[in-house]
């Protein structure tokens, strides 16, 4: 008999850091004190002049009318000129597709590379999108481990040892979610050379872009290898850079035959981005990039306190984040300990137990594809950070 759910839609697993999320919620709707580093999304709101663009959008008639499919025109020509500035890429307006959030152009993208059987690179930790867009793409995912020893960076004789007849694509993010890695410029343009050479395709994931603190910087994998021009996607939005989670604007730039085959399938899924948050994305794309600096100046501020804090307690190891808002500690030490009561097997376990005890809501690894991790966000208050990693210290440094 044919089950209720298509087993392909079936296999979709729930987002576990939205799931944390959700749950850290209801417990603080239900009134207790939770504090929540589950947060994959900016602590501040939208800037004020994107907000207006919006206004402004919203009482003319033509934002109330569909675009093109693949976006406002004069969207898709800033966002060739923007990412020209930010990146040094150079590309023509068509070969930009306006999508809903970068999620939307992370699961076009496999949709249009992948055949059933292709595979793909993926370091791990990975974002928990990733594997669900290749597997709903037909394609099969194959994660790289890469740990805290290299600060999560995977090297080109890593990759090397996971490639096979079959593998198509590489999937390359840095900054990175969930690690804060950042790849040095000459190690993107290495692993860059090695994908082209073996004429594989990148498909890298720039939207962590403006948040790269110290020494680190960033660097895009098409600029530092130009001959991957021809195979080669680069997935980005206004969501992190602008604070604007929730307006759903993001867009992949590729090759035109890539672009207009994407299009496709965007014009009969979804058609077009809302146009109202198209003029808002325009507004923020052509602005200058001083909303993000003031952000930058915070997470920068506040991933140097968690990773500190967390250092400090016995059987946590926390690389120091190099971009985006996230710490991913290694918690490999403390499995197994007493802690209040019980004896955490996992990452998870752990997590559970932390939440429960501690009223802290971390990501175990588990969602990463990497069991024996947490992923802390930096994106919540200074004061709600410091007191929750103390919370967590105080509960785990009483079981030693
Ligand atoms: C690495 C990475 N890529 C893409 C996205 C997609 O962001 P959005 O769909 O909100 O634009 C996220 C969001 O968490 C992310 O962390």
């Amino acid at each position: 008999m044919p089950t209720r759910v298509s087993a392909r839609i079936g296999a979709i697993s729930e987002s576990a850091t939205l799931a944390v999320d959700a749950k850290a919620k209801a417990l603080k709707a239900a009134g207790r004190p939770v504090i929540g580093f589950g947060a994959g999304e900016p602590d501040f709101p939208t800037p004020g002049y994107i907000v207006e663009a919006a206004q402004r959008a919203c009482a003319e008639p033509r934002f109330h009318k569909y675009t093109p499919a693949a976006g406002l025109p004069e969207l898709r020509a800033a966002v060739a000129a923007k990412t020209a500035r930010d990146s040094g890429y150079q590309v023509e307006p068509a070969q930009v597709l306006v999508t809903n959030g970068g999620k939307q152009a992370v699961y076009q993208t496999f949709a249009t590379l992948l055949d059933p059987g292709d595979e793909v690179l993926v370091p791990a930790p990975y974002w928990t999108t990733y594997p669900e867009a290749i597997a709903l793409a037909g394609g099969v995912m194959v994660g790289v481990r890469t740990d805290e020893s290299t600060g999560y960076l995977a090297s080109v004789e890593d990759l090397e040892a996971a490639r096979t007849e079959r593998t198509k694509v590489l999937l390359f993010v840095s900054p990175s979610n969930p690690t804060g890695a950042v790849y040095p410029p000459d190690q993107v343009a290495a692993i860059g050379r090695w994908a082209a050479g073996h004429g594989l395709w990148v498909v890298t994931d720039e939207i962590y872009e403006h948040l790269v603190y110290g020494d680190a910087v960033f660097s895009s994998m098409p600029v530092q290898t130009p001959e991957l021009a021809d195979t080669c996607v680069v997935l980005n939005g206004v969501a992190k850079t602008y604070a604007m989670t929730g307006w759903r604007v993001g867009w992949m730039i590729g090759p035109r035959d890539i672009i207009d085959a994407a299009a496709n399938l965007q014009s009969h899924a979804t058609s077009n981005v809302c146009n109202v948050a198209q003029a808002a994305a325009l507004a923020a794309v052509c602005g200058d990039l001083a909303a993000v600096a003031v952000m930058r100046e915070a997470f920068d501020r506040r991933r140097l306190t968690m990773s500190r804090m967390l250092n400090e307690i016995a059987g946590v190891v926390c690389p120091e984040p190099q971009g985006a808002f996230y710490c991913y500690p290694s918690v490999k030490g403390l499995l197994g300990q007493e802690i209040g009561g019980r004896r955490p097997q996992t990452s998870a376990e752990l997590a559970g137990l932390i939440l429960d005890e501690a009223e802290v809501a971390v990501v175990p690894g588990e969602a990463f594809g990497t069991p024996g991790y947490f992923r802390l966000s930096c994106a919540l208050g200074d004061a709600d950070l410091e007191e929750g990693i103390r919370r967590m210290a105080k509960l785990l440094t009483d079981a030693g």
